[in-house]
């Protein structure tokens, strides 16, 4: 039996083949520097896959992503694509390997990093040292719902349709991650839904309290309408440390977050499913941010949030923690050197390129391996 980790890569559209790229060689230096080694395919998934074969994933793909111990992805999409029909588009090939992995569990960790507390937006006070994690449930809801569709009406009109709707299972679940996440951390859940104008939301709310009562009475746990919880995200973000909602609204919550940290060019996030009888999860690893069609193939691209998509993998599909602290240490140092891409770009700051920001960062990893 082989003990390699496998890997597949899924570079995607846009800038994600160039910021895939510098993480093949943080994944090459693990095993030059450190001798863990990881099996690693490629393949295609979002526009390049459709115009490849006809689809934005094939199923070939899709049987090799269940086959790794994780996958790594960058993103889909762009312009080129935008006309095609719901199931050709480059965002249901990504949507697919959710479902068919089952990763109903997408960790989207916000942090500030003490160098970039003045790129964000917000006033340095309301985001220093800020670090929350956004559990956002992945493969229900909204976006899979049914019945779903545009149809015409008889009076000449045309009907969108969607459904918003949750199961007991699927609720548990996911907030069973956020709970046993909240347990390493500050012990803080806050549950969120439109309970005051959906039953899916109030549903989710009894379930949540339900299943607090009966298994996590040590955690602490507060809701908060969606509304609200975007209102205080920007107001007092710090109040928060766990927050656990559903897919659309994790969706919305997590972009605002996002800029808290300065830029959505910083943000890793983990999707994960069910740990199996051998202690095995089905997982793939994503940053927040898009393929950024504006800016794709200059080599101007953010390459942290991709890294710490990769420190995410050594984490939770290889439990390599000292091999995680090392990336994002050295992401730190570097930053705290000043270096910075054009979207984290500051007055006095050096601004480089995609690869020479990854090549700072393998500088510095180098250091911190030998320390
Ligand atoms: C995300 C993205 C996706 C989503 C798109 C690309 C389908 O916005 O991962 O946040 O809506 O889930
Ligand atoms: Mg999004």
């Amino acid at each position: 039996m082989s003990t390699k980790r496998s890997l597949l890569l899924l570079p995607g559209d846009g800038i994600g083949p160039e910021v895939m790229r510098q993480v093949r060689r943080v994944i090459d230096w693990y095993a030059r520097k450190r001798g863990i080694e990881f099996q690693v395919e490629e393949g295609l998934v979002g526009g390049c896959s459709y115009d490849a074969h006809g689809t934005p994933l094939t199923d070939e793909t899709m049987a090799r992503a269940l086959a790794v111990d994780a996958v790594l992805l960058a993103a889909v999409g762009g312009p080129k694509w935008d006309n095609l029909g719901f199931d050709k588009r480059p965002e249901a090939g990504l949507l697919r390997l959710r479902k068919e992995m089952e990763l109903f569990a997408n960790l989207r960790p916000a942090k500030v990093f003490d160098a970039l507390v003045d790129a964000s937006t917000l006033k340095p006070d309301v985001v220093r040292g800020l670090d929350i994690m956004i559990v956002r449930e992945l493969t229900g809801g909204i976006y899979f719902g049914e019945p779903r569709g545009i149809s015409d009406l008889p009076n000449g009109e045309r009907r969108g349709i969607n459904t918003q709707v949750y199961d007991t299972h699927e609720i548990h679940r996911v907030a069973r991650v956020a709970f046993e996440l909240a347990r390493k951390r500050s012990n803080k859940v806050c549950s969120s839904e439109k309970g005051n104008v959906m039953e899916s939301g109030l549903l989710w709310r009894q379930e949540v309290i339900a299943l607090h009562k009966a298994e996590y009475q040590d955690v602490e746990l507060s809701h908060m309408l969606a509304d609200a919880a975007a209102m205080q995200l920007v107001r007092n973000p710090k109040q928060f440390d766990v927050i656990v909602t559903d897919n659309l609204f994790g969706d919305i919550l997590s972009d605002e977050a996002s800029m808290l940290t300065g830029s959505i060019g910083m943000l890793p996030s983990a999707s994960l499913g069910a740990t199996d009888a051998d202690g095995k999860r089905k997982a793939l690893y994503e940053p927040v941010h898009g393929s950024a069609p504006d800016i794709a193939g200059r080599d101007l691209a953010n390459p942290i949030a991709m890294f710490l998509s990769f420190a995410m993998a050594l984490r939770w599909s290889f439990d390599l923690q000292a091999e995680a602290d090392i990336l994002e240490q050295a992401v730190e140092n570097v930053l705290s050197t000043g270096l910075r891409t054009g979207d984290i770009m500051q007055p006095g700051m050096a601004r480089v390129s995609t690869s020479v920001m990854a090549d700072s960062i393998l500088r510095e990893m180098d250091k911190l391996a030998t320390a």
